[in-house]
């Protein structure tokens, strides 16, 4: 990770080149998908597997023929979480805005324009709204996030939009480590990061592990 100056917020993924090198089986499936017309590729996976990170890696040995657009985007506002009384449950299915996300999955497959996705600022802890630009000539738009492959309400409607989805899988005992190591990063005391991890994270992770039967391929970054 690069060097962050006094005060610096933390990168929410390790610096390009400290990310780790994706699998060559797994770049040629994404360089095979970004060989035509435009494709979605999504990597879900429970908090903390990885997800962004590969997603990042991936992107970046694609250059411009690959833009990343996080589900994170879709977060709902702290805000709106405070007003609806989830905020303690952030990152559960309830806290994003699926249904906008499931718009944006399909403007992204139908659009001929630029489109425009959120990214969510990890420091801030609140989406950004037209913040990645998706230009029209892109052939790969590779979605990241948990719920993917969750099958209720406007998320189910996620999986059809993928022309390709990978499950993102770590060993547990290490995803929860890093987990923790990320909400310490971002400003967590250690006790309240582990509580984080062991409480609302885990609730996430057994939804997200529903969806794993339904990915073409399981990963293992
Ligand atoms: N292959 C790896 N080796 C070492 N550390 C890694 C690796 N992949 C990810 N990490 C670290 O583990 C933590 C979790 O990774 P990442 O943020 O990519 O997970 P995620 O699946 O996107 O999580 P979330 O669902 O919370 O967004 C990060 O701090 C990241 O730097
Ligand atoms: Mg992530």
């Amino acid at each position: 990770m690069s060097a962050a100056g006094p005060g610096a917020a933390p990168a929410a993924t390790p610096a390009a080149e400290a990310r780790p090198v994706p699998d060559a089986a797994l770049l040629a499936r994404a360089r095979a998908l970004a060989a035509g017309p435009r494709r979605l590729l999504g990597l879900a996976g429970a908090p903390g597997a990885g997800k962004s990170t590969l997603a990042a890696a991936v992107v970046d040995a694609l250059g411009e023929r690959a833009v990343l657009v996080p589900m994170d985007g879709f977060h709902l506002a702290q805000a709106a979480l405070e007003r609806l009384g989830r905020a303690d449950r952030k990152g559960a299915p309830d806290t994003f805005d699926a249904a906008g996300f499931v718009a944006l999955l399909r403007r992204l497959r139908t659009e001929a324009g630029t489109v425009w996705a959120p990214a969510f600022d990890r420091a801030l802890e609140e989406p950004v709204a037209g913040a990645i630009a998706v230009p029209p000539g892109v052939p790969l738009v590779v979605v990241e996030g948990n719920y993917l492959l969750h099958d209720d309400g406007d998320w189910g409607a996620v999986a059809d939009l993928l022309d390709e989805t990978w499950f993102v899988e770590v060993d547990d005992a290490v995803r929860v480590e890093r987990l923790v190591a990320r909400h310490v990063a971002f400003g967590k005391a250690p006790d309240a990061a582990r509580a984080w991890v062991l409480g609302p994270d885990e609730r996430n992770a057994r939804l997200v592990a529903a969806g794993r039967a339904r990915a073409d391929v399981v990963v293992h970054p």
